[in-house]
């Protein structure tokens, strides 16, 4: 089997963060989101991995990702020059596919497991596609689908006014070489995106056996700030370890499972986990409290922050109480004195905020 990763588009609703940056290169707990989809793949022995890139992402993802050697596969990059839906990429990638069975992986969906499973359930049941599902409070805004009794999937619509049901399209899908012609017989959507959740409804007009499986465990669709918080929250809880690189001075306190990268200083400072701190980190004077993920190289000074994600190269000084927050890379925020307050913030790469 092979796999179609897709890591490109534009990215619009993570803005300003990926004005710079592959929203699938976006951290949760200092690893790229596509980091842990390309796990998920070499666990479940994918050799042959695919990734669509767009004029955006192409150089970024390259750069990150390489050969894929690191990972035990091999990665060949596909370039999509335009967004024009899910099912187009797979068009794109039509030559690397050629006959084979595939999964087709959005690089910026999480899971909370791996997929080892539903690959052999997809092996086993040799059906013409299997799709995984999960139940959501507001369906409009994903491909939603409806069931039979037994799990088999009776019909799909892409962001329904009016859902049928609530289990959601998760962003991982396995299709046999059948779903080719399948695309071909699609149009583009009122969006103008060829939808792979069109091409399934094909596929089960068609009489092909499609099958729907409840995934078991948490997913989360990365695309907007909250998730993404969500994520990371998330992934400190399951996953994190506790592993001190860095130096913890004797007037610190790093309570429970604390990541702390080489180099990085805790001085004067209390972190209590789950908290993942990166390399080279300067922790002063200040609190990091549970669920907060602080990127490469920045610099926390008399500040309190807590479930919140800190990009890399970050300045944060005399913040009485930073929440909720996602601060992109470089970013600068200070103050001169105190007053008492809470921020939400959804900043952009090179930001610079005063308070
Ligand atoms: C896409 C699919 C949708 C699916 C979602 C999962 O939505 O079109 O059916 O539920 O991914 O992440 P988009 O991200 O293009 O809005």
């Amino acid at each position: 089997m092979k796999a179609l990763v897709l890591a490109g588009g534009r990215g619009t609703r993570l803005r300003p963060l990926t004005h710079t940056a592959a929203k699938q290169l976006v951290p949760v707990a200092n690893r790229p989101i596509l980091f842990y989809v390309l796990d998920n793949l070499a666990q479940a022995g994918i050799k042959e991995v695919g990734i669509i890139v767009s004029p955006e992402t192409q150089k970024a993802i390259r750069e990150a990702v390489g050969d894929g050697g690191r990972w035990g596969f091999r990665a060949e990059y596909l370039f999509q020059e335009e967004p024009l839906g899910l099912a187009h990429a797979v068009k794109v990638a039509r030559v690397f596919l050629g006959e084979s069975p595939f999964v087709m992986y959005l690089g910026d969906n999480l899971i909370g497991s791996g997929i080892r499973e539903y690959c052999e359930a997809f092996r086993a049941a040799k059906t013409d596609a299997l799709i995984l599902l999960k139940q959501v409070e507001d369906p409009t805004s994903f491909g939603v689908v409806e069931l039979d009794g037994n799990g088999r999937v009776l019909s799909l619509v892409e962001k329904p006014k009016h859902p049928k049901s609530d289990l959601a399209l998760v962003g991982i899908y396995f299709f046999s070489p059948k779903v080719h012609r399948a695309i071909e017989e699609i149009r583009p959507s009122w969006r103008g995106e060829l939808e792979i959740t069109d091409a399934i409804q094909r596929l089960v007009e068609n009489h092909g056996e499609v099958a729907g499986y409840i995934l078991k465990e948490w997913w989360i669709d990365t695309g907007k700030k909250d998730d993404l918080l969500a994520a990371n929250t998330l992934v400190l809880d399951e996953w994190i370890a506790r592993q001190i690189d860095g130096d913890i001075d004797s007037a610190s306190q790093v309570m429970g499972r604390v990541v702390i990268g080489k180099e990085s200083r805790v001085q004067a400072s209390t972190v209590r986990g789950p908290v993942v701190i990166g390399e080279r980190v300067v922790i002063r004077d200040s609190f990091i409290g549970p669920f907060t993920t602080i990127g490469n190289g920045s610099q926390i000074v008399h500040s309190v922050i807590e479930h919140s994600v800190i990009l890399e190269g970050v300045l944060i000084e005399n913040v009485d109480r930073l929440e909720d927050s996602l601060i992109g890379n470089g970013a600068k925020i200070f103050k001169d004195q105190a007053t008492r307050q809470a921020y939400r913030l959804l900043l952009g790469d090179d930001s610079v905020v005063e308070l």
